[in-house]
């Protein structure tokens, strides 16, 4: 039986030898993040890939990270660590049923969450992070925006941005979507000294609480910044877990231990192991159309 220490070292072997940069989400546990080339968000990962030397990116995450790493570094190979391991809110809104929505508000700017599907993205006007969503949706110029897919991350900022009207679907990340209020109030009463951190995917009963709401990077930092000693964190579990490593002086409680990413948890260090000798994971393959289309929403994003 291999230690973890041991696995750790053949795979960081193995990455050299088949010239592979391994990209992990902050969500995957600690045990991966320390093997990893780069750890972030959802998207600087695939930004950061864009400049890495190797000729293939194994993803440790979800589908559509591996899929925006693709459109981005298209003459990379882009491996996804685990075949199953979807987002279940990229899934939530169909292109037919956007080409339906797009009809009924015609004067709408379409902006697309980063986390949806590519052929999602070949119909919106712009994609946006947890992070630039704010910035973005401001400025646009249209004073109607249609929101896809997590009505929760829009509502967050339809309060922000309140000269434009808003369109949501009933859409959201169900792993974020299981805090409560109730979760907030019981985090409060056993650690009254704690700042409060969530996610804007978080429902608004949680993130009107919170003393900050932003991108797991944001929450990081502030973190990191703050000279507060102790915080909750209402985000995927493992980002309290991290923080512990990071700031062994400051005590991180999970707001709720039900928010667990299971899609993320598919990725284990043996499935990476598995990966990098060609016996897991699969490879993304996307059409032209869909790869370019889906480039125009991000390149708008980035103002290009
Ligand atoms: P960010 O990492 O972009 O903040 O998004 C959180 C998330 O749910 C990723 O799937
Ligand atoms: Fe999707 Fe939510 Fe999991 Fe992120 S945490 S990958 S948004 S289901």
């Amino acid at each position: 039986m291999f230690t973890t220490k041991e696995l750790q070292d053949r795979i960081l072997s193995l990455k050299k030898e088949k010239d592979v940069c391994i990209l992990a989400h902050a969500y995957q546990t600690h045990d991966i993040i320390e093997i990893a080339d780069f750890v972030g968000d959802s998207f600087a990962l695939s930004r950061k890939a864009q400049s890495a030397p190797q000729k293939t990116l194994l993803m440790c995450g979800v589908r559509f990270m591996a899929e925006t790493a693709k459109i981005l570094s298209p003459q990379k190979r882009v491996i996804l660590s685990h075949s199953e391991a979807g987002c279940p809110m990229a899934e939530q809104l169909a292109v037919e049923e956007l080409r339906a929505l797009k009809q009924c508000y015609p004067d709408a700017a379409v902006v697309a969450y980063i986390n949806s599907t590519s052929s999602l993205k070949t119909q919106c006007d712009i994609c946006v992070t947890s992070a630039s969503a704010l910035e973005i949706v401001k400025n646009l110029p249209q004073k109607e925006i249609l929101f896809v897919p997590d009505c929760n991350l829009g509502s967050w900022i339809e309060k922000q941005v309140p000269e434009k009207k808003f369109h949501f679907i009933q859409g959201g990340c169900p792993v974020h979507m299981q805090i409560t209020e109730e979760d907030v109030k019981e985090a409060r009463r056993r650690h009254p000294q704690a700042l409060l951190l969530v996610h804007p995917e978080c429902k608004e009963e949680v993130t009107r609480l919170a003393d900050y709401a932003g991108s797991t990077t944001g929450i990081m930092n502030f973190a990191a910044q703050s000279s507060a000693k102790e915080f909750i964190i209402g985000t995927d579990t493992t980002i309290a877990e991290h923080l512990r490593f990071s700031h062994p002086e400051k005590r991180f409680y999970a707001l709720s231990k039900k928010c667990v990413c299971q899609d993320m948890r598919l990725t284990t260090l043996m499935e990476v192991y598995h990966c990098l000798n060609g016996m897991g994971g699969e490879e993304i393959v996307l059409t032209d159309e869909v790869r370019l289309g889906a480039q125009k929403s991000i390149d708008r994003m980035l103002g290009k």
